[in-house]
């Protein structure tokens, strides 16, 4: 199968999951229900869900829960998407190819949907079918990756507070590793923790989770300032236009360019004892630095 097929059974599969998850659209208040839908069903990547799958195959070939587990990163990072365009955020009318949840349901609805997704992520995890240790081990990790201290909000809020600032790389990283690369590092985990991931293997694949972050956040900031609105399906050269601490800003393109692919190569590096069950992850990780959305 091509990376490319594969990446589309996988949507499949963590769609399903989720449409098996997220109240349906008659459920009341139906409002609710349909904001949450619409920013979940408009066509993202689902690469935090993918990853997280993929770390589980790595430890073992079954994990119970595993897509489940994989659908909390989604409900959290769909929360994030939709905060993230609220005007007092970044203020973004395109989203997913489509209009933003709030341009769509009101500012109200958008911020109530978000919390609704972010709430019902953890009750995804409280439910799911595996021991009640891992469990514990999988919302402890979410919720920390999610938070104030080095997670995503952490990351928010210095990226809203950075705004107009001098572009300074120290800063720069502390943004990135947190309003990214924790929910990333967090998917590996998750699947690790459901899988019964040995100390060794735990700790190689939140390593892979911080390469592939930060590059991940790399070339996000890269294709806001090269591809167009159409192609990414959201506002382009907004980054610059809101004089927001970004790797173009700071290092220019073919450094930021140099940076993602020197993520990558170590994200390859720290997966060699897993041998060839971890193929699939190798992939991704170019994916993600090669991607044009
Ligand atoms: C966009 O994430 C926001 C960032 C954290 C960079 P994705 O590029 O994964 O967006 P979707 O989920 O595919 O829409
Ligand atoms: C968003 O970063 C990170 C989140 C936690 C949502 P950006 O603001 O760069 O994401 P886009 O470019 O709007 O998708
Ligand atoms: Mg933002
Ligand atoms: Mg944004
Ligand atoms: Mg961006």
């Amino acid at each position: 199968m091509t990376l490319r097929e594969y990446l589309a059974q996988q949507q499949r599969l963590v769609d399903s999951e989720l449409d098996r998850l997220v109240p349906p659209e008659t459920t009341p208040p139906e409002t609710i229900h349909r904001a949450m839908r619409y920013s979940l069903f408009a066509g993202g990547k689902r690469i935090r869900p993918i990853l997280c799958i993929e770390a589980a195959r790595a430890v073992s070939p079954s994990a119970d829960g595993v897509v489940a587990a994989a659908c909390s990163l989604e409900l959290i990072h769909t929360y994030s998407l939709i905060h993230d365009d609220l005007p007092a955020l970044d203020n973004d009318d395109y989203r997913r190819g489509k209009l933003t949840n709030h341009k769509v349901f009101g500012e109200a609805m958008a911020i109530l949907a978000g919390d609704a997704l972010l709430t019902l992520a953890f009750q995804v995890l409280a439910g799911l079918n595996t021991t009640d240790d891992r469990k514990a081990r999988m919302i402890a990790e979410l919720s920390a990756a999610s938070g104030s201290v080095g997670g995503m909000i952490g990351g928010q809020v210095a990226d809203l507070e950075g705004e107009g600032k001098p572009p300074e790389p120290r800063l720069l990283e502390t943004i990135h590793r947190a309003k990214t690369g924790a929910l990333l590092r967090a998917s590996l985990r998750l699947g690790a923790i459901c899988a019964g991931a040995a100390g060794d293997q735990y700790a190689a694949l939140s390593r892979f989770g911080e390469h592939v972050g930060l590059a991940f956040q790399i070339v996000d900031d890269i294709l806001d300032v090269e591809e167009s609105s159409e192609a990414l399906g959201k506002t382009a050269g907004k980054d610059a236009q809101q004089g927001k601490i970004t790797f173009p800003a700071v290092y220019g393109l073919e450094t930021s360019r140099r940076m993602a692919a020197e993520e990558c190569a170590r994200a390859h590096q720290v997966l060699e004892p897993f041998g060839e069950r971890v193929a699939r992850l190798h992939e991704i990780a170019d994916h993600i630095v090669r991607r044009k959305s």
